[in-house]
């Protein structure tokens, strides 16, 4: 529930423009997809010391990879049943309206984009792209009835080691150009974010008026540092989030609840209800 203050502050100043949001896995919560530290989430099953980084994966995969295997299938499953919820297309219809300039995720679940957001940013890559290793922008989409077809394979297989290299092999293909084997298009732990989303990131917070914290525990940097970035350049931050985050106290306005619901609420208190 939006507070009668912060009704009059979003009326008089959305309008003003650029109001940037910054999102994470709480705003995919009502879409069925677990947060990573939440229960049931991905980082309470899987420790992320090992699944999160690449190095991990490698040598699990060598000595145990229907350990390996059981991850991507829980983690595919998950986000192919997964459909943008009213968070996510609220943050559209205020797009659309000319209120929001861009959404900046730390998502790879590609819903923002599937409500209708164009302007999306996304830090931490998309769980439907594959990417050359060595070279970043050299990308393919990989369709979900592909990556379904691919979990069902690798469900029939698992206790196959050749087999599942084979499907593997099959979805993840060499580059034509340097003969390296394309991997999914995610940031794991340890790695660099893509340059090119971060810097259009920093620019559109640069001239941000307006920061909507969109359930994100706000532990995990750089992602965590772009709302202090956005303070000192005089934003004010508004966080949404269902408890508080790591950084709750830089906000001017925090507003306890569920993202869809308030959300909605936002978009009546701007007339697009
Ligand atoms: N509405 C609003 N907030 C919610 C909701 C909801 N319905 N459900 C959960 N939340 C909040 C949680 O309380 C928590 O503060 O969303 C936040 C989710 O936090 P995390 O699971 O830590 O997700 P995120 O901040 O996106 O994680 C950042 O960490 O593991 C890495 O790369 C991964 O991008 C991820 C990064």
């Amino acid at each position: 529930m939006i507070s009668k203050e912060l009704r009059d502050y979003i009326q008089k100043s959305f309008k003003r423009g650029h109001v940037i949001c910054l999102s994470g896995a709480g705003i995919s919560y009502e879409s069925g997809i677990p947060t990573f530290r939440g229960q049931g989430g991905l980082w309470e099953k899987y420790d992320p010391a090992l699944y999160a980084h690449l190095e991990g994966l490698t040598q699990l995969f060598k000595t145990n990879p229907i350990k390996v295997i059981d991850f991507i299938i829980d983690f595919y499953s998950v986000i192919l049943k997964a459909y943008p919820n009213p968070a996510h297309r609220a943050l559209a219809i205020l797009e659309k309206e000319n209120i929001l300039t861009s959404t900046i995720t730390q998502n790879i679940d590609g819903l923002h984009q599937e409500a209708g957001s164009r302007n999306v940013i996304e830090l931490h890559g998309n769980a439907f792209r594959i990417r050359c290793n060595c070279a970043p922008d050299k990308t393919r989409v990989l369709a979900k009835d592909e990556i379904k077809e691919m979990i069902g394979l690798l469900k029939n297989h698992k206790n196959s080691r050749i087999k599942i290299l084979r499907v593997l092999s099959r979805y993840f293909p060499r580059c034509l150009n340097c003969g390296c084997r394309y991997r999914i298009d995610i940031v794991l732990f340890g790695e660099m974010l893509p340059q090119d989303e971060l810097s259009r990131a920093y620019k559109e917070l640069n001239n941000c008026h307006v920061l909507l914290i969109i359930g994100s525990s706000l532990v995990v940097y750089p992602a965590a540092g772009l709302p202090l970035y956005a303070k000192v350049r005089g934003a004010q931050l508004i966080e949404i989030n269902n408890e508080p985050s790591g950084l709750s106290d830089l906000c001017d306005y925090r507003i306890l609840g569920q993202a869809g619901e308030i959300l909605t609420e936002i978009l009546g208190v701007l007339g697009y209800a």
